[in-house]
């Protein structure tokens, strides 16, 4: 499962417009996605024909109330899409928590408590660098940064990067970020000129696909159904079949491996006497972490180096007993696919297991 918040302090710059139309051309490409409205606009809900009226549970309650989970507070959205609304009261979370520790991980707390039976949950950020926004990157592997043609949006992407530095250094935190230029026209000239600054600041980072200007998102937005589904053929469309595709494709290729049996035997955890050496194969990962029973399944993990034939490793001191463990690659939570052994866990998925005599 991919966790992708959709951040950029800048307002207007197409946030909701990408997280709406992504989630729904994901589904469409069989994905079964959960889109989660982190906005106290509360427009994605909008953009999905959603009124207050409709839901009693929202966003809001998963900030504030424990036992209220994803699963309790989700809409139907269309084939392999879920929901969870946000209206104005989330405007409310932040004084709410005023006084409560911890309030930058409720979301991230959240979603392990609750069952997720997702390929992909995209979140939906209000245009600032808020208490919801903090809970957003905190929660997630990546964030996709969406800049529209003006040098606002270009200044909030580059003070988007300095938080994820911040969460970096003082939370351990990782966010793989990734820059999507939208709302994009090719006839003014200053237009070309700043697509040309964003692909020299953000060359590594910056997405192939350009999401171009077209009326059809307004139109889609008023009708409350996204482009993709709205007219399929449309400009707007076509530019988010193409971002599906692009994100799919940066999914870590762990089938293939978990089935190749032999390259399975290769790796996976070995006991050395003083503990275990993991190792796994994830060649087209930047970063992977191991987390587990053995840290108290910290949401930032153990780091794995990477060697020069492309394979993760690291070695840790395990005490004798069972130990559950999870990779965290590129943010996504995966089993070992080198190993064999693994226990059923509360989410309805597996941990690896490691048993050291
Ligand atoms: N590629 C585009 N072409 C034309 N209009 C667009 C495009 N992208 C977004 N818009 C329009 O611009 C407006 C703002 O877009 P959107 O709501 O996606 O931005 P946002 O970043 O989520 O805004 P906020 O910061 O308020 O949450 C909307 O009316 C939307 O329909
Ligand atoms: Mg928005």
């Amino acid at each position: 499962m991919r966790v992708i918040a959709i951040a950029n302090q800048k307002g207007g710059c197409g946030k909701t417009t990408t997280a709406t139309n992504l989630a729904a051309a994901l589904a469409l490409n069989a994905k079964r996605v959960l889109l989660l409205d982190n906005d106290p606009q509360g427009h994605a809900t909008l953009a999905f024909g959603f009124r207050e009226r409709d839901f009693s549970l929202s966003t809001y309650d998963l900030y504030l109330t424990s036992d209220i989970l994803v699963q309790d507070a989700f809409l139907e959205a269309g084939e392999n899409l879920h929901l969870v609304p946000a209206g104005v009261e989330l405007a409310a979370v932040e004084q709410a928590l005023a006084r409560e520790t911890e309030k930058e991980r409720r979301l991230q707390d959240k979603l392990r408590r609750s069952s997720l039976p997702y390929d992909y949950v995209l979140i939906d950020c209000p245009p600032a660098v808020s208490l919801l926004t903090f809970n957003a990157l905190l929660a997630c592997g990546e964030v996709i940064i969406p800049v529209d043609p003006s040098v606002f949006s270009l200044q909030a992407a580059r003070k988007m990067h300095e938080t994820l530095a911040v969460l970096r250094e003082q939370r351990g935190h990782d966010v793989v970020p990734r820059v999507l230029m939208s709302d994009y026209d090719t006839r003014p000239r200053f237009v070309r000129t700043l697509m040309a600054e964003l692909d020299a600041q953000y060359e590594a980072e910056l997405l192939d696909t350009i999401v171009h200007h077209t009326v059809r998102f307004r139109e889609a937005a008023g009708a409350g159904v996204p482009v993709v589904r709205l007219d399929p053929e449309s400009r707007g469309a076509v530019d988010f079949r193409c971002l599906a595709r692009e994100v799919i494709a940066e999914e870590v290729d762990v089938t293939v491996t978990a089935v190749d049996h032999w390259v399975a035997l290769l790796h996976g955890p070995r006991p050395t006497g003083t503990g275990v050496r993991f190792e796994a194969d994830f060649p087209r990962a930047k970063a992977v972490r191991i987390t587990g029973t053995f840290c108290d399944w910290s949401a930032k993990g153990l780091p794995l180096a990477r060697r020069d034939d492309g394979i993760w490793e690291c070695h840790l001191a395990l005490e004798p007993g069972r130990h559950e463990y999870r990779f965290i690659v590129d943010g996504a939570w995966l089993p070992d696919p080198h190993n064999t052994e693994s226990a059923p866990n509360e989410f309805g998925g597996v941990n690896s297991l490691c048993v050291v005599g």
